[in-house]
């Protein structure tokens, strides 16, 4: 079979790795892949937002299945060129990719069917915005619409952060359309929680639960950043959770969807806090989630192209979706000053030991050598009996790598320890 994975990063790394494993897959295609996913599949360089070019090139390859992973292809509409080009894919359609690609959509979708959540509003004026920041209970947050690469949201514990959070997005458009319109919600304590969740619409199952490590520096602290690290499975997210979290959120979600006329069928994230309400969506994403997926992947001891293709077929039912109990860990190096400034071009050594446990994100071949090429260069993912070995074992692996700039954090997971000992 030939394959065409759609995106360029450390999660697209771990599903084609993954993807390898299946004895019928003769080739894989990544567009556009990038310098360290070369070594598993042949990188062309078309964009993932590309999607005629990506339609096309798949017609002339005669690809047999495509596997879109990142979400602005996906809200873009690229499940849906493809399909109508004759190619099973895997992936919502954009109709179905919105539970993402507007918060506005996704919240009114929430209130609609009952599915807990933060209380929220939405404004398409400023003024009203403004006027309703006076008087509202702070912390608050802020979140522009649309997709504004993990970027849109912001915690204002002051009124003056809160106007100033307002005014870059509805006046300054610093995300540009995303920002047109605006969700003001309340500010929800408690641990998070990603769940990614295969779905074919009919039948929905979640993965082992992961933890994200967002911020850039140790402790928690430092700006918002794509993901410094993970482990899975996460440690709050109890039998007892889960349960309460497939009753009340997964399955009404793709109930809601259903009812709405927009069935969703690929990977659905649910993003959740714990909260002492119980649990409730922070946010959907309409995919796999990045670096969630790097620990996510490594556990899964069924067959991932199987599974994917189930979900296209709507026959998720009849496949066994099965997990390790094993735990996962994985470290994210970055070049130092991500996410704000940072240089690149920087060589990038991996050894041989380790290369079978590295997902590379932001790197580029220059004159045959790898060189980083972003702000999340790579991760190196463990799986250990326990988490403890797990999070030991991936620091281990990251003395097999070196590049000049290299930051990353040295506390991931060191909180989930902490709950299991609790
Ligand atoms: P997002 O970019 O939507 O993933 O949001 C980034 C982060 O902001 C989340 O992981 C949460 O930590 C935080 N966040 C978003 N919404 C809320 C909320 N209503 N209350 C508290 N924290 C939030
Ligand atoms: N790690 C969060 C995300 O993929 O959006």
């Amino acid at each position: 079979m030939k394959i065409l994975v759609v995106g360029g990063g450390g999660r697209e790394h771990a599903i084609i790795k993954k993807i390898k494993e299946n004895e019928k897959v003769t080739k894989i295609y990544a567009l556009p892949g990038n310098g360290g996913i070369a070594a598993d599949a042949e990188c062309v360089d078309i964009g993932a937002k590309d999607i005629d070019k990506i339609v096309e090139f798949s017609k002339e390859k005669e690809i047999d299945y495509a596997i879109v992973a990142p979400d602005d292809p996906l809200v873009l509409g690229c499940v849906d060129k493809l399909e109508e080009a004759g190619i099973p894919c895997f992936g919502p359609r954009a109709n179905a990719a919105i539970i993402e690609g507007s918060k506005v959509f996704s919240k009114e979708l929430m209130k609609k069917y009952n599915i807990p959540t933060a209380a929220y509003e939405v404004f398409d004026d400023i003024n009203e915005a403004v006027k309703y920041v006076d008087k509202a209970k702070l912390p608050l947050v802020v979140k522009a619409d649309g997709l504004a690469l993990g970027k849109g949201v912001v915690i204002a514990t002051s009124r003056g952060d809160a106007l100033t959070a307002i005014v870059n997005c509805m006046q300054n458009k610093v995300f540009g359309e995303s920002g047109t319109h605006v969700v003001i919600e309340e500010f929800m304590e408690g641990p998070e929680v990603s769940v990614l969740a295969f779905t074919d619409g009919k039948t929905v199952v979640p993965m082992v639960s992961s933890m994200d490590h967002k911020r850039a520096l140790e402790g928690g602290t430092g700006p918002n950043t794509g993901g410094m690290g993970t482990i899975a499975p996460n440690p709050h997210y109890t039998d007892e959770i889960a349960k309460e979290c497939m009753e009340k959120i997964f399955i009404p979600t793709i109930n809601a969807m259903n009812k709405e006329g927009r069935t969703f069928k690929g990977c659905l994230y649910f993003g959740l806090m714990l909260t002492k309400d119980g649990p409730k969506v922070i946010e959907y994403n309409c995919r796999f989630g990045d670096p969630e997926t790097q620990v996510v992947l490594p556990l899964l001891e069924s067959d991932l192209l199987d599974i994917m293709m189930a979900v296209t077929e709507e026959r998720l039912s009849e496949v066994e979706v099965k997990f390790s109990d094993k735990s996962a860990c994985c470290v994210i190096a970055a070049s130092e000053g991500y996410p704000v400034k940072y240089d690149k071009g920087f060589e990038i050594k991996i050894s041989k030991k380790v290369i079978d446990h590295v997902y590379v994100a932001g790197a580029a071949k220059a004159d045959g050598k790898l060189v980083t090429n972003g702000g999340r260069v790579l991760g190196c993912t463990a799986v250990a009996d326990t988490l403890e070995e797990a999070i030991a074992d991936a620091y281990k692996l990251m003395e097999g790598v070196s590049f000049e700039n290299i930051y990353y954090r040295h506390d991931i997971g060191y909180k989930a320890v902490n709950v299991k000992k609790a």
